[in-house]
């Protein structure tokens, strides 16, 4: 049986199951997941090493298919996408953020964080002027020729987070995204997200461990042991700084699948 999709949903997963390996070699990472993350909103996930957290999001991404379970994403159940159509989906409405930055080594900061402007058929120079824009901000101004190999961990996670915005997508997935950067840095990049999901159509999610960016939550996800254990609300939570507050702010969008990819 399946249920009418919330529209306020960004993504919604019941009871959702992931298992690796078999027999004696089966590790269950998921053992029954459910897990909202409502657009406009900023999402947090958060947990013990091991508990299934990147396995997580890797599913709601995509990136890894799911054992069993309900998956919608901005509306859509992904399963009844042909295939061609999955890959379209992503591409447009999709960016991620990987715990090892997965940066092509021959590319230039910008270059790399053009990547998917060029993949979407946007003019060269069009897509290095936005890639840039996007670097300043992060106060990567004067690195946009650098290579991968000659940027700290920390400049070439905000390379792979430009990288994941620059194409303005719907849903923005994060795995653990201020882990290598310094207090202000990681102020930035948290403001960049939130900015980001603070929009009627959009969401991000991040898995994280760092309690420093704890207050520009909308919800926190506690997950344990391969599943959810509890969801903390921002009001709910004795957040240690001031909250955006845009709860009530959001406006909700349908969310068909036609509109998602127009
Ligand atoms: N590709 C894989 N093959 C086998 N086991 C895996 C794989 N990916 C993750 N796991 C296992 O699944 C569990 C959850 O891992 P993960 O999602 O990476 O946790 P977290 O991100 O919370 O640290 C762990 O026991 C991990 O060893
Ligand atoms: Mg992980």
């Amino acid at each position: 049986m399946t249920e009418p999709a919330d529209a306020t949903l960004a993504v919604s997963c019941r009871q959702v199951r992931k298992h690796f390996g078999d027999g004696d070699q089966r590790i269950d990472a998921l053992r029954g997941v459910d897990f909202d993350a409502r657009l406009g909103e900023l999402s947090f996930l958060v947990g013990p090493s091991g508990c299934g957290k990147t396995t997580l999001i890797s599913v709601i991404a995509g990136l890894l298919d799911r054992t069993a379970g309900e998956l919608r994403v901005l509306g859509s159940s992904i399963d009844d996408l042909p295939p061609r159509q999955r890959v379209l989906f992503r591409r447009r409405n999709l960016g991620f953020v990987f715990q090892q930055y997965n940066l092509l080594p021959a590319l230039s900061a910008a270059e790399n964080v053009a990547v998917p402007l060029l993949v979407a058929g946007e003019p060269r120079r069009t897509a290095l002027d936005r890639a840039g824009a996007l670097l300043h901000r992060l106060g990567l101004g004067s690195r946009t020729a650098a290579l991968p190999a000659t940027l700290s961990g920390g400049q070439q996670q905000r390379v792979a987070i430009a990288r994941a915005l620059v194409h303005e997508p719907r849903l923005v997935v994060c795995d653990e995204p201020t882990a290598a950067l310094d207090h202000s840095n990681g102020e930035a990049v948290m403001e960049l997200l939130a900015g980001s999901a603070v929009h009627p159509g959009r969401a991000v999610i991040v898995v994280t461990h760092d309690s420093r960016v704890f207050h520009h939550a909308h919800s926190i996800a506690h997950m344990d042991d391969g599943r959810i254990v509890s969801t903390t609300r921002a009001h709910d939570v004795p957040f240690p700084g001031p909250h955006p507050g845009v709860l009530g702010q959001r406006a909700p969008l349908p969310t068909t699948l036609s509109e998602a990819s127009a």
